[in-house]
């Protein structure tokens, strides 16, 4: 008997919650199908047995979820007999991409999501718009993809920009960059692609700050229009002052007529509206955004980001959706309904012990984690002669699998938090090679952090299986980073 062949039997990622392995194996491949209502929301139990394959579940995601298992258990023409009981620990098990810094397009998107599929990962969170890109297409607002959607130049490969000063000036490459987007029929083709895996797309569109491709596009929705005189997106990485003007009615209806054609475009529940790195230099100097401040009754320029939030959280609810968002948007008065996304690792307060999702949490918001520190995929991944380059920052792969999206939440409030996300920045990754080799097999972990919760067997387990299971990924033609 071949070792390697006893070793592929079992090496599943991520590990289901409890695994009986019967003995022997069958090549019966007749599957018989049974629901049943006390099995949990995408959990399944899964017998193989030498009469053939029994699946059973509460729903159409559970069934997906044992075939998942079952094709990672699949030997050949054969299965080992097993009988298994699996669920999630957590509902929110999600995978995020920037596709503004750099485009990857639908076929790599699609191939995401077959991977994310494969490792029983549900939500996929598509970063649309940013400074540097604007990427799909709007009914009403042409100049949109016409200005935001392309760049004259970029960042040259191996150098680092984000400032825009002159130094930065000589780091870009002089290469028309685009036009890269999203039509709505693209959109409807990689929902419904999704929606087969079970996964729901959850679209971002960045405000009130991250809009200046936006902007290039419409300079009226800025507070200073003259600062968008080239007519295109930000050139070089980094945060930009220019965000949208809240003193101009005109400036949030667009971003109100954005939003509806989001909503009615991407069935799923939940719509990410940004919120991080805002600037506010701009609104303190805008004579529209101190009248607004006046008229609102609010404080002071800190004052507006929360209004504004509160004004797309009800917008939102109104279509039937929950507003998403990262960090700094629920700092001000926000409602509980508005759900946060922590990516900021720093303990937030003197002498206070909770990071800000944790503290969004004992607020009483659902919180998605998604900490840097363990979740940001351009981050380092410490492996010899790496050749791809990175933001910077220490994630290697075991690092990831540490993870535990409920570390300081203190018990009562870990209700709130629906899960974690890996999040796929692209300042620095430019095509889908360097993209799976940043995702693949750091991913891997972290589906399995979110996928088992405190019940994960521990690194060395999870890097006996993983042995296994980057074959599986090479086979595929996914350019998957080595394990140390
Ligand atoms: C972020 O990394 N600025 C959400
Ligand atoms: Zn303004």
């Amino acid at each position: 008997m071949n070792i390697s062949l006893i070793l592929a039997a079992v090496a599943l990622v991520p590990q289901p919650a409890k695994l009986v392995e019967t003995g022997g194996t069958t090549k019966n491949a007749e599957i018989r199908y049974v629901t049943d209502a006390a099995v949990p929301a995408e959990g399944y139990r899964l017998k193989v047995a030498a009469d053939g394959i029994t699946v059973t579940s509460s729903d159409a995601a559970g069934r997906y979820y044992a075939g998942v298992t079952l094709a990672q258990l699949k030997d050949g023409e054969t299965w080992p007999c097993v009988e298994i009981e699996d669920a999630p620990a957590y509902r929110w098990r999600g995978a995020h991409l920037d596709e503004c810094r750099h485009f990857f397009g639908k076929e790599t998107v699609k191939q995401m999501l077959d991977l994310m599929a494969q490792h029983k990962l549900n939500r996929f969170h598509w970063h649309l718009t940013e400074d540097q890109g604007w990427r799909l297409d709007i009914p009403g607002y042409p100049e949109l993809v016409k200005y935001g959607a392309v760049r004259s130049a970029s960042v040259r490969h191996g150098q680092r920009a984000t400032k825009g000063s002159k130094e930065d000036a000589d780091k870009l490459n002089g290469v028309k960059y685009g036009p890269y987007f999203y039509t709505e029929a693209d959109i409807r083709e990689i929902v419904a692609y999704a929606a087969e895996r079970h996964i729901v797309i959850v679209p971002e569109i960045e405000l009130p700050g991250h809009v200046f491709a936006a902007l290039a596009a419409y300079p009226e929705f800025a507070c200073v229009p003259a600062n968008m005189a080239s007519r295109e997106p930000r050139l070089v990485w980094g945060i930009e002052k220019d965000v949208l003007c809240l003193g101009n009615d005109k400036a949030i209806k667009f971003m109100e007529d954005v939003l509806d054609y989001v909503c009615r475009l991407f069935p799923g529940d939940v719509v990410h509206i940004g919120g991080d790195e805002c600037p506010q230099v701009r609104w303190k100097d805008c004579p529209k955004c101190q009248a607004r401040i006046k008229a609102e009754g609010l404080k002071d320029e800190h004052g507006l980001q929360p209004w504004i939030t509160r004004h797309f959280v009800k917008f939102l609810e109104a279509r039937g959706k929950r507003a998403l968002g990262w960090d700094e948007y629920l700092l001000g008065d926000v409602p509980k309904s508005a759900i946060g996304m922590s990516w900021r690792t720093r303990r937030q307060g003197a002498g206070h012990a909770l990071v800000s999702g944790a503290q969004a949490a004992v607020r009483g918001h659902d919180v998605v984690m998604t900490p840097n520190k363990f979740c940001y995929l351009d981050y380092g991944q410490c492996l010899p002669n790496d050749p791809f380059q990175y933001i910077g920052g220490k994630l290697p792969l075991e690092m990831c699998y540490s993870f535990d999206p409920c570390a300081d939440v203190p018990a009562e409030a870990r209700k709130h938090i629906l899960g974690g996300q890996c999040n796929n920045w692209s300042e620095y990754t430019w095509n889908e090679y360097d993209l799976a080799w940043k995702m693949w097999p750091r991913t891997c972990a972290l589906a399995e952090v979110f996928w088992l919760g405190d019940a994960k067997p521990g690194f060395a387990d999870f890097k006996k299986r993983m042995a296994t299971h980057r074959g599986r990924l090479i086979a595929q033609g996914i350019n998957c980073a080595p394990l140390e």
